[in-house]
């Protein structure tokens, strides 16, 4: 084997290597993160879920409870429903002034889901991990 070709053995190794690693770290890396955060379907048919204000912080930290697939909840978006995280309809309340309005949505599969309680998730009603930041923090004490 000349110099010449084992610069080239060497090289097609080396790039053969690199572009696996990046098929596994895209392969690996994206379908675990689609699969662990859940959407709302309902959400494109609800004007309600594009509300661009959040509402005051209930909780700081997400509540789980099992939802069941193609059942239509109403999660609360204002934080004064007193059956948290489903709206009870205080929002209704016109001595409130209360602005926002409730998130109906559902589920594809019958399981337990982290429904956001700080009001300030970023994917409508389920928790991202917003409350973990520092001013959801300090709202609620
Ligand atoms: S409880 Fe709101 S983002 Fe987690």
């Amino acid at each position: 084997m000349t110099f010449l070709e084992l610069c080239k053995a060497l090289r097609w190794s080396r790039l053969s290597q690199i572009s696996y690693q990046r098929a596994n770290f895209y392969s690996t890396k994206t379908k675990k993160k689609e699969s662990s955060m859940p959407v709302n379907p309902l959400k494109e048919y609800y004007a309600a879920s594009f509300q661009k204000e959040n509402g005051v912080v209930y909780d700081k930290k997400p509540f789980k409870i099992l939802c069941e697939k193609g059942k239509v909840y109403y999660w609360c978006l204002c934080g004064q429903s007193k059956n948290q995280p489903f709206c009870d309809g205080t929002h209704k309340n016109i001595f409130l002034k209360i602005k926002h309005r409730p998130v109906a949505f559902t589920v594809t599969e019958t399981k337990e889901y982290w429904l956001c309680q700080c009001k300030q998730t970023n994917n409508r009603p389920f928790c991202d991990g917003t409350h973990l930041k520092e001013d959801v923090v300090v709202k609620r004490k």
